[in-house]
Order: structure tokens, then sequence, then C-alpha cells
């Protein structure tokens, strides 16, 4: 039985129990005072579909947010701070739920961070600003180079991957369908293509990583003729390899026997009930020629579909032979992913999400220079994730060399997770991140895919303010000079200082 169907349970057998007792005892009628309400709040809470909280645990559920108003929880992944040195915690976290419920995202009284503290960054904008109907407010970005014979229009802003598995099955409809509502594209994360990907159509990146899954042989090997088959599907955009991601690079996974049922199997391709090993790297490549050969193979198996790798840079002089292995055989991606040090996971050990990766800025910005100095930016497009949730954080990301941009845990929040940090337990009460399937129903599909959309549509919108504010009509006249840093109480540098362009083609 779960929480719902218990509490009209309970409910029932409350009146029923009152009811029998007022027989002995009449006294008892008085504690309907108190019970009819809170049985009336209850139904009210498992009836309505926008916050999923309520729907899991009626009545009791009310607790969290009396205890959030007397002291909002601190959350790390917010890191902008006010001028007492707190995180400001509440303002970035209503703004990613105001503007996923399309209610006001403004904020009274003004600045709420300290802008002499180290670390503050802003853009710099014009006196000559510019009407931002002037911008396009959903510019779209040509994905496919020389190579490829299906490009793809991509949103500037999309869904990060995370798998189904990670995600529940509502979650992963959710975002599918905000997807489709708003024309942006769901990364399917590494575990493979589900049905629930599939459902309402809405764009698709296959992420395929080392353990191969919904391409792999039963070996564990990486299977040509099953990625063929699955590459054919329309919804399936782009295909990315992903190399690393920020929060755990280098480590691998496991799917625990208990876990693997016979859904997610069918899904993954391999067997129900086995422990399921992802390897830290993958089996098909171990140097930056094999890559370049698979990146071919995917983008002659797919026919001509956008083939790209996502990777959270680490040993830099890997990436540089990347670059020169590209440059001999004159095979180049058609995208690079470069995600954050920063990145989140749905489980990973503590000094790999802290201490492991390159943050997002240094790693973006040396992907860029590198492919710049090297010839080979304009064959290749730059994605950038690690933290990105605010118009500012996709114009500093577009200002560094990105092109668009991925986010992940703020389309989490968008569709109601509320930072349980549970995501490792199967316990999240909001249905988000677990298989617990009582859960699970509490999330709204329909409700909650309208809330990507509308954190898709407004985040965007805000960008393109600012762009407008700046006096540029277009996000690819963005350049680092725009946006400033506070390294001490005198000293202010530019984004081109901190981070000096490289020269095209000085490399070479
Ligand atoms: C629950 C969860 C599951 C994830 N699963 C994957 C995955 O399967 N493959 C991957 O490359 N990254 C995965 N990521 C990382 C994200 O795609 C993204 O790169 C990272 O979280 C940084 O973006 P963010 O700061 O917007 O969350 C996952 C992240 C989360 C929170």
């Amino acid at each position: 039985m779960n929480v719902r169907t218990g509490f009209v349970f309970f409910s029932i057998l409350i009146l029923i129990l009152t009811a029998l007792i007022h027989l002995i005892w009449e006294p008892i009628k008085w504690t309907l005072i108190f019970t009819i309400p809170l049985i009336l709040i209850g139904f009210y809470d498992l009836t309505q579909k926008s916050q999923t909280i309520l729907r899991n645990y009626p009545v009791l559920g009310h607790i969290r947010y009396l205890l959030e108003a007397i002291r909002p929880e601190i959350m790390q992944y917010f890191v902008e701070t006010d001028t007492q040195g707190r995180p400001i915690n509440r303002m970035f976290r209503s703004l990613i739920y105001q503007r996923a419920k399309d209610v006001t995202d403004t904020v009274p009284f003004g600045t709420q961070m300290d802008v002499y503290r180290s670390g503050y960054e802003w853009m710099d904008h014009s006196m000559y600003a510019i009407d931002q109907v002037q911008v396009d407010s959903s510019p779209r970005i040509r994905i496919g180079n020389k190579h490829c014979t299906q490009p793809y229009s991509a949103s500037l802003l999309n869904v990060s991957a995370m798998s189904y598995g990670s995600l529940s099955k509502n979650a992963v409809l959710a975002l599918n369908k905000g997807a489709k509502i708003g024309g942006f594209a769901l990364n399917t994360g590494e575990g493979s293509i589900s049905p629930f990907h599939l459902e309402f159509k809405g764009d698709l990146i296959w992420q395929i990583g080392t353990g191969y899954f919904g391409c792999r042989t039963n070996e564990g090997d990486f299977c040509p003729d099953s990625f063929e088959e699955k590459a054919a599907i329309d919804s399936v955009k782009m295909i990315e390899i992903k190399v690393s991601q920020g929060a755990k690079p280098g480590h691998g996974g496991i799917l625990p026997a208990s876990k693997n049922t016979p859904e997610i199997a069918a899904i993954r391709g391999v067997d129900p009930y086995i422990d399921v090993h992802s390897p830290p790297s993958h089996s098909v490549f171990s140097n930056p020629t094999q890559l370049i050969e698979f990146i071919s193979l995917l983008r002659e198996r797919s026919h001509g579909k956008p083939v790209g790798f996502k990777l959270c840079i680490g040993k830099k002089q890997e990436f540089v032979d990347i670059c020169k292995a590209m440059l001999s055989s004159g095979i180049t991606p058609d995208f690079i992913t470069i995600d954050g040090g920063e990145g989140g996971t749905g489980a990973a050990p503590v000094e790999f999400s802290n201490s492991l990766g390159v943050p997002l800025r240094d790693g973006l910005a040396f992907a860029y220079d590198t492919l710049v100095g090297y010839g080979l930016k304009n064959e290749i497009k730059l994605i950038a994730s690690g933290k990105i949730f605010t118009g500012f954080h996709i114009a500093r990301a577009l200002a560094l060399g990105a092109d668009m941009v991925n986010c992940a845990r703020a389309m989490m929040m968008a569709i109601g997770c509320i930072q349980a940090l549970e995501c490792n337990a199967n316990t999240c009460p909001v249905g988000v991140a677990t298989q617990n399937k009582s859960l699970i129903s509490g999330l709204d599909v329909n409700d909650k895919s309208t809330r990507v959309a509308n954190f898709h549509r407004k985040t965007l919108k805000s960008f393109t303010e600012l762009i407008a504010a700046s006096g540029l009509s277009s996000p690819d006249q963005l350049r680092r000079q725009h946006i400033n840093r506070r390294l001490g109480m005198n000293l202010i540098k530019r984004y081109d200082e901190i981070f000096p362009y490289s020269k095209e083609n000085s490399l070479l």
C-alpha cells in the first residue's frame, strides 16, 4: 500500500472508528473539529497536480513548507553569496521555480549580491542598448560539419544527459514532452533510449557511454548493428559519445542486480537481475586515432547524423592529441560537449565530485582556444554544461567560446526536484530520481512538462534581454571582453585578460 492509498484508508478508518466510539462515548465527536479539516486538506493535496511532495505526502508534506519558511536549506548548487557571505540560495532556487511556473520572476529592492567580493562577475551593458525585440529570442544553432549529411538545428539551451534509471519514468516523460513543446533536445544519458524517451517525440541526443547500453554485445562490447538500428529512430537527432562527466570523470558505474529489472535490462540490452558494470573508459578506443575512427564509424552507421563527444577536461595534452588526430585524419566531430568539474550526478564518490576535473570556465576556454589554435573551431560546435541556469550563465559560457549550453539539475528542479539529496537512495520524495512506483506516480507529467518548457523559454528570454542591454543583436557577438571579474578590492579583470584568446592556426 502506498502513502496515498494509505491516507484514504486511514481517513475512512478514523471516520468509522469515531462513529463507533460515538455510540458509547459521545464527546468523541468533538475530535472531528480537527480531523475533518485535516482529511479535507489531505484530499485536496492528493488531487492537486502541481506540488508532488503534497501528492506523495498528503497533510504531512506541509510541514516541509513550514520548516522551509523558517529556515531555507543551504544548497551547494548555488554559489553566489550576499553581503554577509551567505549563499543566495533562496533567490536562485525561487528563480528556477518561478520561471518553471511562469509566474513573476523579478526581485524587489535591488542587488542582493556582494559586488565587492572577490569572484563577483558582471557583464558590460551599453549606452546604446537595443530593443530586445530586435534579438531573436530562440536562436537555433546548426550542428553538422562537412562530414555530416543530417545536420541538426539545435536550441541554444537543451537538457543535459540524465539516464532513465537515474531519473524516473515520469521525469523522463515530462522532460521529453517539455522538449517537444519548447523545441529543444533531451540527452538520453548513457542508459540508452527508453520507450519514455520516444513517447512525445521530443528531439533526442543519444548518448553512448562505456557500457554501450542499447548497442552492446552480450560480452559488453560495442555492437555496430544494434547501434545502426537505434540511430535510425527519427527522434534521434545527434549522437554523443560520453568520454567523461564532470561529477565523476574516470569513474565507472555499476547497475546493481536488484535495480536491473527486466524493463531496464531490455532497454539497456543486458540480462536482468545481474550486476552490470560500466567501465571507467571505453573498450572501443584507447588512443586519439581510435576515438576519431569511432566517430567516423558512428557517423557512417547513423547515416550522417551529427556525432560528437562529451568530456570533462583532465590532462590537457590528451585533448591536444585528439586535435592532432583530427588534423592528420581530416575527420572532425560535429560537436564537443565540455562538462565542468562542478557537474552533477545521481551518485558519485565525494572525492570525484569535489576534487577531480577542470571546472567549466577553465575547461571551456582551454578547449575553445585549442580548437582555434589548430584551426578546427569552424568545424566543431562547443556545448557547455556545469551550473548553467540563468541568462547570465548562458552569456558567460557563450562569451568564453560555447555555441550552446545544456543544463541538468535546473531542469530537474523545473520538474519539481527539491534537492532532497536522495538520488542515490531510491527515496526521492518528489518522484524525480527514484524507481519507487508510489513516489513516481505523484509526479504529474503534463504539469511538469509545461514547467520544463516555461523554464527553457523564460531563461532564454532573460538571456536575450541581457544581450539587448549590451547593445548586441545576436548571441554570436558575445566576446570574453564583455564579462568582468573582481579579483580584489582594487583589481578587476576582463575575461579576455583572464583567458587570453589564442590566434587562429597559432598551434599549427
Ligand atoms: C541525476 C543525474 C544523472 C546524470 N546522468 C548523466 C549521464 O548519464 N551521462 C552524462 O554524461 N552525464 C550525466 N549527468 C551529468 C549532467 O549531464 C551534466 O553534465 C552535469 O550535471 C552538469 O550540468 P548541471 O550543472 O546543469 O547539472 C547526470 C547528472 C545528474 C544530476
